[in-house]
C-alpha cells in the first residue's frame, strides 16, 4: 500500500520533486496526496500542479502572528488530502507545540547539515567559517525543539579547499535529493 503524504514547502521545492519523483515508482510505498505552501507564488507549487499533484496554499501572513491558526489551516488542508504523514521540504516556519504534537512520528524534516552541527540557518556559511572538513545533510524527526529530533538518515560530502557557500550547497543538495526519498521509506510505517 502507498501512504498518502502531504509535502510542505515554502520556495523552489528541489526536495518535494526528488520526493514525488520517488513515489512515481510503483514499488515506493507513498504517494503524494498534497504539496502545500505557505508562499502563494513558491516555484514548487507549479511544478506539482502541471504534473497533477494536488496543491494548496495556506499563507500565513494572513493570520498576522497567530501561528497556531496558521496550523489549523495547514491541518485542515492536509486532513482534506487524505495525508497520513508530513515531509517538510524547504518549509521555513517554525512549527508550534500544538501542531508537531498532532502529528507526533508522522512529521519529518530534510536540514542541510550534519545535525548535531549547523542547526538554524546559514549552515553552509558556518560550516565553512567552522573549517570542517566534512559536511552534509539529515533527515530527521520534528520535535519542539528546532533541529533535535531524532536522527533518520544523513549523507556527508567533502569539503573542499576552494568552496564557496554556493558550491558547498549545491553539492550538499545532491545529495539531500538522494538522501529523502531513502530516509522517508524508512520512516513510514510499516505495511
Ligand atoms: C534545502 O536545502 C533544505 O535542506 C533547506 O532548504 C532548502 C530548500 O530547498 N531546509 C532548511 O534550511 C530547513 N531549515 P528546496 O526548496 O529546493 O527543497
Amino acid at each position: 500500500m502507498k501512504h498518502p503524504i502531504a509535502i510542505l514547502i515554502s520556495g523552489r521545492g528541489s526536495n518535494m520533486r526528488a520526493l514525488a519523483e520517488a513515489c512515481a515508482g510503483e514499488d515506493y510505498p507513498a504517494r503524494v496526496a498534497l504539496v502545500l505552501s505557505n508562499v502563494k507564488d513558491a516555484a514548487g507549487l507549479a511544478w506539482a500542479a502541471e504534473r497533477g499533484i494536488p496543491t494548496a496554499t495556506v499563507e500565513h501572513k494572513a493570520y498576522g502572528g497567530d501561528r497556531e491558526a496558521f496550523e489549523r489551516a495547514l491541518d485542515r488542508e492536509i486532513s482534506a488530502s487524505g495525508a497520513s504523514f508530513v515531509c517538510l521540504a524547504g518549509f521555513m516556519r517554525v512549527l508550534t507545540p500544538w501542531f508537531i504534537d498532532t502529528y507526533r512520528g508522522r512529521l519529518i524534516n530534510i536540514h542541510p547539515s550534519l545535525l548535531p552541527a549547523f542547526p538554524g540557518l546559514h549552515t553552509h556559511r558556518r560550516a565553512l567559517e567552522a573549517d570542517v572538513a566534512v559536511h552534509g545533510c539529515t533527515v530527521h524527526h520534528v520535535i519542539a525543539h528546532v533541529d533535535a529530533g531524532e536522527i533518520i538518515q544523513q549523507a556527508s560530502v567533502p569539503v573542499l579547499p576552494d568552496d564557496t557557500e554556493d558550491t558547498l550547497a549545491a553539492r550538499v543538495l545532491v545529495e539531500e535529493w538522494r538522501l529523502y526519498p531513502e530516509a522517508l521509506r524508512r520512516a513510514l510505517p510499516k505495511g
